[in-house]
């Protein structure tokens, strides 16, 4: 069974109708607290502006940080609002209570075509608890619900899943709609070869995807510190490089099975410490010294990697090469990105799994040039797993 969308509501579903609308809008503020960057909130325009065009005002709910169920001003989504208006261009109300009669009054008021941004839904007690009577108080502020929040649907909270029991229907949003279809569609029914890469500093957090991922694809690269925990396994030294002592049962176990699907760096960049950037070189995996690190794949690695992606059809990519932050330890993470760049232009299906690898293909300014990036870093990583994305399983099924 598939996902209801909004484009399955009928127009008198819409029109004259309170859209509630959970968003992502969980984004970096610099220094002067305004909006770093607002891909999460420029990913949720189309599907506010589809329900404006319909004749329904919106209603928009969101989490901001990580505020422990009560309020607190450094939380506040009050810079977003700001954004979001610039952004539509249109007027946005913001009210600075979530819910409770003064919101209910707000979403009352407004008329056709306008937007209202409720406080942060962290800000109540019940929010992450997914408490059933802040569940039913939020479906007060909608006539139907629509959740376009990829980012936070792993989450079991009350804006996310526990609302849309009392707000129906209940229905994705377009971005929702098109993170599922391309990472669902990777998995399902990928265009052959379909390479996998996968990056990062521990197994531990990647071994479920890893799992999920083998059986599925013709090659999986694996990058980034976690590399090392497999260089160990393999009986190298791996000298002051980070490696997990408890996974390496798993490491070898999974070396065994994998055969030559798994893909590993043959060479590594290492320095004596992160910041001795100036004092990097390059080495075969095995002749890592005592005192030295891995920071990065190493060159040749980049090449074999390069190439394994460029002549594939489908990729996926989560997690960083190395240290991306500091050169020359970006170099990995920028060949990978490059690589998937020159992918897309062969008619391949890219796909960014979000997070970190998100914000280096955003750095190296090839965003536009991949089939899509995902708005989500732990959701991702969840659906890629194979787990069940509460705020996805709330929603009405077609
Ligand atoms: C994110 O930034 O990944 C999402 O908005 C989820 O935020 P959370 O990890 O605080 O739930």
């Amino acid at each position: 069974m598939s996902t209801k969308t909004i484009r399955d509501l009928t127009p008198a579903e819409l029109h004259g109708k309170r859209a509630l609308v959970r968003v992502d809008f969980n984004v970096p503020l610099d220094e002067a607290g305004q909006v770093a960057d607002d891909t999460r909130i420029t990913a949720a325009l189309p599907t506010i502006n589809t329900l404006l065009d319909g004749g329904a005002s919106v209603v928009l709910l969101a989490h901001f940080g990580r505020p422990k169920g009560a309020p607190e001003a450094k939380y506040s989504l009050a810079p977003v609002a700001a954004r979001l208006e610039a952004l539509l261009p249109r007027p946005v109300h913001f009210l600075d209570v979530t819910v409770g009669e003064r919101a209910v009054d707000a979403t009352r008021t407004l008329a056709a075509g306008e937007v209202l941004l409720l406080e942060n839904t962290r800000f109540l007690p019940g929010e992450e608890k997914n408490d059933e009577a802040l569940a039913r108080q939020l479906a007060q502020l909608g006539d139907f619900y629509v959740n376009d929040a990829f980012g936070a649907a792993h989450r079991a909270h009350a804006s996310t899943a526990g609302v849309a029991k009392f707000c129906r229907p209940a229905v994705a949003g377009l971005l929702m709609e098109k993170e599922l279809a391309y990472l669902g569609g990777a998995l399902a029914d990928p265009q052959r070869p379909f390479v996998a890469i996968l990056g990062g500093s521990k197994i531990s957090g990647k071994i479920d995807v890893v799992e999920a991922l083998l059986p599925k694809v013709d090659k999986l690269l694996i990058g980034g510190a976690m590399a090392c925990t497999f260089f160990k396994a393999m009986g190298f030294e791996t000298g002051n490089s980070l490696v997990e002592p408890d996974r390496l049962d798993m490491a070898k176990d999974l070396l065994a099975r994998a055969g030559d699907k798994l893909v590993l760096p043959v060479d590594a960049t290492i320095a004596p410490a992160m910041d001795a950037a100036t004092q990097a070189t390059a080495v075969p995996r095995e002749a890592i010294p005592a005192g030295q690190a891995m920071f990065d794949i190493g060159p040749v690695s980049v090449t074999q990697y390069r190439a394994l992606v460029e002549s594939a059809k489908t990729v996926l990519w989560n997690g960083p090469m190395g240290v991306f932050e500091k050169p020359p330890f970006d170099a990995g993470t920028r060949g990978v990105a490059e690589a998937m760049a020159k992918a897309t232009a062969n008619g391949a299906t890219t796909i960014i799994g979000g997070g970190d690898s998100a914000a280096a293909v955003a750095e190296a300014g090839l965003e536009a040039q991949m089939s899509h990036v995902s708005t989500g870093g732990g959701a991702s990583l969840e659906f890629l797993e194979g787990k069940d994305l509460p705020g996805v399983s709330a929603l009405d099924g077609r």
